[in-house]
């Protein structure tokens, strides 16, 4: 059995992530609406990987025996000035989720769940990658400087992914 303080967390964290698939719809359906369809595909993938993030919480709260409580997702921002604008804001955004983990983690330590701790730590090396891949994006606009050329290019790149 899951202790409160741990199950609490754990069903703010489902929020948490769900409010992340949306962020990250909003800026997939921003940067179809400014003809960057490589840029939305790679938006909406990644709001997709927020949604399994979110059931990964879901169900480990179901598996030890917790209850699950949804709460209402607030509304993301629709819109950005440039694409480094929202890749910065996605940046920052998982910057913060990096932090509830870590913070998540130091509760399941202190409360001595181990299976919270082992189950959280997926989730701390996923956070490595999230905020690698996203900054790759952020370094690669710094250096275009939005210009039209070098965005259209790194639109064709960022559509390969799956
Ligand atoms: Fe679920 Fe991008 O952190």
């Amino acid at each position: 059995m899951i202790g409160k303080k741990l199950l609490d967390e754990f069903n703010a964290q489902i929020n948490e992530e769900a409010f992340s698939a949306y962020l990250y719809l909003s800026m997939s359906a921003w940067f179809e609406s400014v003809n960057l369809p490589g840029f939305a595909s790679w938006m909406a993938a990644q709001s997709r990987e927020e949604n399994d993030h979110a059931m990964k919480f879901f169900s480990h709260i179901l598996e030890r025996g917790g209850k699950v409580s949804l709460e209402a997702i607030a509304r993301p921002t629709p819109e950005w000035k440039t694409p480094l604008e929202a890749f910065e804001a996605a940046l920052a955004h998982e910057k913060h989720i990096t932090g509830r983990i870590n913070g998540l983690m130091d509760l399941a330590i202190a409360e001595k769940d181990h299976a919270s701790a082992s189950f959280l730590r997926w989730f701390v090396d996923e956070q490595v990658e999230e905020e690698a891949s996203t900054d790759a994006v952020v370094q690669k606009l710094l250096l275009t400087k939005n210009a039209p050329g070098a965005l259209f290019m790194i639109d064709r790149e960022l559509a390969a992914r799956n």
